[in-house]
């Protein structure tokens, strides 16, 4: 749960990061608002290229730039401003205050020097520690996120290690400066499902220990359903529901949550890119309708849909908030007209 309903550790409001294409600028995010308190664990859910990466990268000021550009909106962490930040400052934040942690481990870790090598730069780096403090400080940190002899897998290379082992290394550099929050995108896609499970226990054991928030960036809804406690869903730039678990799983407002839980026969067969889901296609981000994205889907779609994009219903301490002209009803007695 989280400790602080009212100050949020995160606020995002109306971020707009666009990228220069060959045929033209798309808007990967349109106006996304959304807050992450201390401690709670949020996932960020929806189709490939609606959005997930982008705005966890927007969050570290990683942007490829160029190609892409934030060219509205602002990233307050622990009330900071984020966006427009300088280099200099943001490494300080980056790693330290807010961790990031990816699907691909070795796209993070470094072949040619052992996992030691990397782990103690980083403590001796953001902690002033000695290398031999740090060294110590590494080994007690693989041992927590459940690295068998880790006095011994310090002195190994990447290379070295199972596809679950070095995604532990990555948590655990990712951990090492007791980031307030940490922002973990598709961390388990790459693993077997045994793993994948052992994996994110360590996270939400972890998560409790170092007091940190989690965003969960995942196509995954099962992930969603076993570690999150609130849910972001994304279609095509822009936020259309956030909600608890508990409600996205019982009453989801939003048509299209609606249609991504319809389409889970069971919580087992869950890969969102797996699903044949929602009848139509995801629009082109550079052939945009003029009103709601979600229209040509939408079995509740009519004029003003077309005409006008529906934008998210105002935040509130504990509430749910949808964008939608013609949401489901907030009970679970079914639809509202
Ligand atoms: N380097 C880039 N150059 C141009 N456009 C980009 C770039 N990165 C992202 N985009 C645009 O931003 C959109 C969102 O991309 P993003 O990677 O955030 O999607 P995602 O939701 O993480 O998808 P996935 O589930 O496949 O990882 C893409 O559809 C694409 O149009
Ligand atoms: S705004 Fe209209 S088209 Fe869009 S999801 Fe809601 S009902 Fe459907
Ligand atoms: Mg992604």
């Amino acid at each position: 749960m989280a400790d602080n309903k009212e100050t949020p550790l995160l606020s995002v409001q109306n971020l707009i990061i666009e990228f220069a294409t060959e045929n033209g600028v798309v808007r990967a995010t349109d106006n996304i608002s959304f807050d992450i308190f201390p401690n709670e664990t949020v996932g960020i859910v929806g189709e490939s290229g609606c959005g997930k990466t982008v705005t966890g990268l927007s969050i570290l000021g990683l942007i490829p730039s160029p190609p892409g550009r934030i060219v509205g909106g602002s990233i307050k962490f622990m009330g900071r401003e984020l966006v427009g930040l300088a280099e200099n400052e943001m490494r300080k934040i980056r790693g330290c205050r807010i961790s990031m942690i990816f699907q691909e481990p070795m796209t993070a870790l470094n072949p040619v020097f052992t996992v030691g090598n990397q782990m103690t730069d980083v403590l001796m780096r953001h902690h002033g520690l000695t290398r031999r403090q740090a060294r110590d400080s590494a080994i007690e940190m693989l041992a927590k996120v459940g690295i068998p002899a880790p006095a011994k897998r310090i002195d190994e290379y990447p290379h070295q290690l199972s596809g679950g082992m070095r995604q532990r290394v990555m948590i655990a550099m990712a951990l090492s400066c007791d980031p307030k929050l940490l922002i973990a995108d598709e961390p388990t896609t790459a693993l077997d499902v045994t793993t994948q499970a052992q994996v994110l226990e360590q996270i939400s054991k972890l998560q409790a220990e170092f007091h940190m928030a989690v965003v969960l960036i995942t196509h995954d809804l099962g992930v969603v359903a076993e570690t999150c406690r609130r849910a972001i869903v994304m279609y095509c730039g822009r936020i259309v529901e956030n909600t608890s678990i508990e409600h996205l799983f019982t009453n989801p407002r939003h048509p299209y949550a609606k249609g991504l839980l319809d389409s889970i026969p069971q919580i087992r067969s869950r890969r969102l890119e797996e699903l044949p889901i929602i009848p139509g296609r995801v629009p082109d981000l550079l052939h945009l309708p003029p009103g709601c994205r979600f229209a040509a889907r939408c079995p509740r779609a009519d004029e003003l849909c077309n005409e006008q994009i529906p934008t998210l219903s105002p935040a509130g301490t504990h509430a749910d908030r949808v964008a939608c002209h013609h949401p489901y009803a907030a009970e679970p007695a079914g639809p509202a007209s």
